[in-house]
């Protein structure tokens, strides 16, 4: 078998770029072929945006986990493929060889057949940053099943939405979670979810973490360990087509219910393999660390898929950066001698904030590449990952990418191409992004700013939005017709750099989680004092951005503080503790188009006290209620 193209050069990036953008068949078919297909595709690419029409490798049968774990088992059997490191420092550290691993997820696999799961069911993961999280995931792409894992971090009524939205039959949980010196109950809240309404849900497989007494269903619940005991380790891989649905995960867009993202099994493969051995320049035997949680899209592409795909060893943590104090994340970097070491700007500036030399107590000198992803990185905390983490001498990956695009789209090339403070750089192969302005026109030229747009379709592109295609033609490929639109606002500098500088829908990113500004109103708006509220992002030191709340409501005799409290709680019920405003105001009024559209423009100036640039207010429905805001703003 033939081996991925490896970029090895700053030529050979510009050859092979070319060459990809020229034949894209030619090339990802060629890509395709280094992987183990039950049957050969027909067609490489039959791909329309108008529909959308999204079809990869046309006809081809596969199993990504036959890719991920028995393609290895000849020459790396005995190689660690996944190694996870404990909240707790006086836990050990866990490893699963590809052998270890691959009989593992057989037997849950097994179990999840015993269970009556079978191909096209959907299963909602619901778990801590354990080994089994990893291994489920891997066990229903085994026999077909759909997983949709969701962030441990939503609220029971969040996960309700999804349980629903997917109608999954089974969810996988856990007795409880530790973050820290944190034991947060997780059964809990699936019990909760499932109460309201979820009547899908046939079995609750639970792994035990640790805890002593748990409320239990005997209708519903199954221990994890109960259903696995005695199952076989060999479990044969479904046959999949390249368009079997592999994944849904949530995400939020503008309007208010979050959606799911569909990825299917062979393009996603192909690109996942692809973009993670040259974006992170794997060689054999190093030690790869990516710091995301799995209940996110860089958990799915880069701990599991492209890592193992790719055969490399990967690594999961299941804590905090800062427990038990802030040299967490390097002191588990010389423990495991990491060699490419993956996290968020929030993360960075967090850690900086707990002490700029906090990171020269400890051995850095076996990494090799640093990789910064999910939000746009100020350039302080890029120096400072750059001179206190890499010493100046390893090169930074500043990776753009997004849940729909399923992989890295732009990134510098460690050690090819150049690296420059905020800027995802350049695209990988196959990727041909475009600016272009609110009509649609391409923004051509260098030193210019637009509309970060993709210009042809890719492997591990979106397929759908689960249960509701218009929405994902809507959302992505209406706007501007023959093209993806990412919903990002970006500049190319005098070197055709890309610096993708944020969302110019109203979606917030706070520290590299995407929420919808319509889901915090629906979730403030459920408070009974609140008549009617509207949401902005606005800047913040640690987070990126922050959540700034203007709400109009009652008359109340409670204390600013005791109403901002149930306000937050009422966030933290509905969608989880990630979603809570910042800062909140009380106003009278929202200023409005004359079509009654909430004009959320000049509240994102008022909230980043921008007060001399609000633009022409005087067309508004109400202009004297921005002075009023302003006002109380400035109050505060
Ligand atoms: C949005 C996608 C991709 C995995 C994590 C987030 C922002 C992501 C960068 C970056 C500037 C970035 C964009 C994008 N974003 N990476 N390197 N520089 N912005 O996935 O939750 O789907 O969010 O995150 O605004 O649209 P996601």
């Amino acid at each position: 078998m033939s081996e991925i193209t490896q970029i090895n050069s700053l030529s050979e990036y510009k050859e092979i770029y070319k060459q990809s953008i020229d034949d894209p068949e030619l090339f990802w078919g060629k890509q395709a072929e280094t992987f183990s297909w039950k049957k050969k595709w027909e067609k490489v690419c039959n791909c329309d945006f108008d529909g959308p029409n999204i079809n990869w490798f046309v006809g081809g049968k596969l199993n990504i986990t036959e890719n991920c774990l028995d393609r290895h088992i000849a020459k790396k059997g005995d190689q660690t493929a996944l190694l996870w490191e404990p909240n707790d420092t006086n836990q050990a550290t866990r490893k699963f060889t590809y052998k270890e691993l691959l009989s593992a997820v057989n037997q849950c696999a097994n179990a999840l057949k015993k269970n009556g799961i079978v191909k096209g069911d959907r299963v909602i993961l619901y778990m801590p940053m354990v080994p089994e999280l990893t291994i489920a995931v891997l066990a229903c792409a085994r026999i077909g099943a759909v997983h949709s894992v969701v962030f441990a971090g939503f609220s029971a009524q969040a996960l309700a939405d999804r349980i629903k939205d997917a109608q999954a039959k089974m969810v996988i949980s856990a007795d409880v979670n530790r973050r820290g010196n944190k034991i947060i109950p997780v059964k809990e809240v699936v019990d909760d979810a499932i109460k309201m309404n979820c009547d899908s849900v046939e079995t609750q497989l639970v792994f035990r973490n640790g805890s002593d007494e748990i409320a239990w269903d005997y209708t519903i619940d199954k221990w994890w360990h109960h259903e696995l005991d005695g199952m076989s380790e060999e479990c044969e891989a479904t046959e999949m087509d390249s368009e079997d649905l592999l994944f849904i995960l949530y995400t939020s867009g503008s309007t208010g219910k979050p959606k799911g993202v569909v990825h299917t099994c062979g393009g996603y493969m192909v690109y996942a393999s692809f973009s993670f051995i040259n974006v992170f320049q794997y060689k054999e035997n190093d030690v790869y660390w990516c710091t995301a949680d799995i209940g996110w899209i860089t958990g799915h592409s880069y701990i599991i898929y492209g890592p193992l795909l790719s055969g490399a060893t990967t690594m999961m943590f299941e804590g905090v950066p800062t427990y038990p104090d802030a040299g967490r994340f390097w002191e588990i970097c010389e423990k495991h001698k990491v060699n490419q070491f993956y996290t968020a700007p929030t993360a960075i500036r967090a850690l900086m904030a707990k002490g700029l030399n906090i990171p020269d107590k400890y051995d850095l000198s076996s990494l090799k590449v640093l990789g910064t992803v999910g939000e746009p990185i100020n350039e302080e905390a890029w120096n400072w990952y750059n001179e206190v983490i890499g010493k100046s001498k390893v090169p930074i990956v500043d990776t753009w990418w997004q849940t729909e695009t399923g992989g890295i789209m732009i990134t510098p090339l460690p050690g090819i191409t150049d690296t420059k403070p905020c800027y995802a750089s350049y695209p990988l192969p196959g990727i041909e992004p475009v600016l272009v302005d609110s009509e649609g026109n391409l923004v051509k030229g260098n030193n210019v700013e637009g509309l970060l747009c993709i210009n042809k379709p890719w492997p591990s592109m979106i397929r759908t939005t689960y249960g509701d295609h218009a929405r994902c033609k809507s959302t992505y490929f209406s706007l501007y017709k023959g093209k993806y639109f990412t919903g990002d606002g970006a500049r190319r500098d005098e070197e055709g750099r890309i610096r993708v500088i944020g969302r110019v829908d109203d979606v917030i990113n706070v520290s590299g989680h995407r929420i919808g500004t319509a889901e915090v109103e629906n979730a403030i708006n459920e408070h009974p004092e609140v008549i009617e509220s509207a949401v902005v992002g606005f800047p913040h030191p640690i987070k990126g951005q922050g959540i700034y709340a203007f709400m109009i409501t009652d008359e109340t005799l409670k204390t600013k503080n005791e109403f901002e409290k149930e306000v937050r709680a009422k966030v933290t019920e509905m969608i989880g503790p990630i979603a809570k405003p910042d800062e909140m105001i009380i106003v009278s009024g929202l200023p409005k188009t004359r079509s009654g559209k909430i004009m959320r423009r000049i509240l994102r100036k008022i909230a980043s006290d921008e007060f001399d640039s609000l633009g022409d207010v005087s067309t508004l429905l109400n202009p004297t209620i921005v002075q009023e805001i302003i006002e109380k703003k400035k109050s505060i």
